[in-house]
């Protein structure tokens, strides 16, 4: 019934490597963790909910008894949480390969994060930018690494606007979403810069249209809602399908080395004109430093 995109190219699998997944417990981050538990990847779950992790873990268990899971709490949307998160896997974890940001929210109404951001800039962007930069010392110790950001084509038609980033006034949940998945793309680019000769390599993605629960804010209609069932169907992907381009820059031994593109459909496609904005993303860059208070070691 769903639509389907193509299948990762390579079979690699990853033995011994340890993956930081975030948002790991439905929708593309289970799909990508059913796949690298696959490929034999050491996987760390690093989810707000554990008890729907753990069950996660079963439900991975049901499909493959490869690989390591390991679930870990990780509240995005709190700096807190964040930080002794990435305290934990400083001290216990010996490296990490990998590190996933798939974690997202979408289409919400205007909220905000334990520390005053706006929800979707501050789970999407600015969390995952702590998250990153607090296991940097970790990824490049364990170089060969790799970062993998989780964003959509709809970054095109993202906007940043430092006087309104994190303001209610005039808020829309299309735009917010919108806005941080362009915030995603300019930090990967960023990233990869500032990661040059290190050893660790950002791609950046698009898992296509996906059949998951991201759009559970969205307030349709009944009626429209029974109306777009089936017509959704034949558009959206199963999340095993969708997680395939995640799946491929995570694996792939050929993407070693190369950084600071973009991926979709398994294969390198060109950025939009407004990722490629270098001093925005300087900017958006010294942004999330000052407002996460990040003590910047790169
Ligand atoms: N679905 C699509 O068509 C599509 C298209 C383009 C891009 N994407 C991107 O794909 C990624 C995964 O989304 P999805 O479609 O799989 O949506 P999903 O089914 O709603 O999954 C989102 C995941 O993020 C987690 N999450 C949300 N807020 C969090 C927080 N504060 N701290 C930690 N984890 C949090 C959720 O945990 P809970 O279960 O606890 O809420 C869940 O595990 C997102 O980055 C999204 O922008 C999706």
């Amino acid at each position: 019934m769903y639509r389907r995109g193509p299948t990762c190219p390579t079979k690699a699998t990853i033995p011994r490597k340890t993956v930081v997944l975030t948002g790991a417990n439905c929708g593309l981050g289970r799909a990508t963790a059913v796949e690298l538990a696959k490929r034999k990847a050491r996987i760390i779950l690093a989810c707000r909910d554990t008890r729907a992790a753990e069950d996660t873990v079963k439900y991975i268990r049901r499909r493959t008894k490869e690989g390591e899971l390991i679930v870990k709490k990780l509240d995005l949307a709190s700096l807190k949480s964040i930080k002794s998160f990435c305290l934990d896997m400083v001290e216990n974890e010996k490296r990490i390969d990998v590190l996933v940001n798939n974690a997202g929210v979408g289409y919400c109404p205007f909220m905000r994060t334990d520390d005053g951001f706006e929800l979707q800039m501050g789970v999407n962007h600015l969390g995952h930018f702590y998250l990153t930069n607090m296991l940097m010392e970790k990824l490049k110790d364990s170089a060969p690494s790799r970062v993998v950001v989780v964003s959509s084509a709809q970054y095109r038609k993202g906007k940043i606007d430092f006087d309104t980033i994190n303001t209610d006034k005039d808020y829309d949940g299309r735009s917010g979403y919108f806005n941080s998945k362009l915030a995603n793309c300019l930090f990967a680019r960023e990233l990869a810069k500032r990661l040059q000769g290190t050893g660790v390599s950002v791609h950046c993605i698009r898992p296509g249209m996906v059949f998951t629960r991201l759009g559970r804010h969205v307030d349709y209609h009944p009626v429209i809602l029974a109306l777009i069932k089936i017509p959704v169907w034949i558009m959206l992907r199963s999340p095993a399908n969708g997680c395939q381009t995640t799946v491929y820059c995570a694996v792939a031994k050929e993407l070693e080395g190369v950084t600071g593109r973009f991926y979709g459909e398994c294969k390198e496609e060109p950025w939009a004109d407004v990722a490629l904005d270098d001093k925005l993303a300087n900017d958006l860059w010294d942004y999330s430093v000052k407002v996460t208070n990040l003590v910047e070691e790169l």
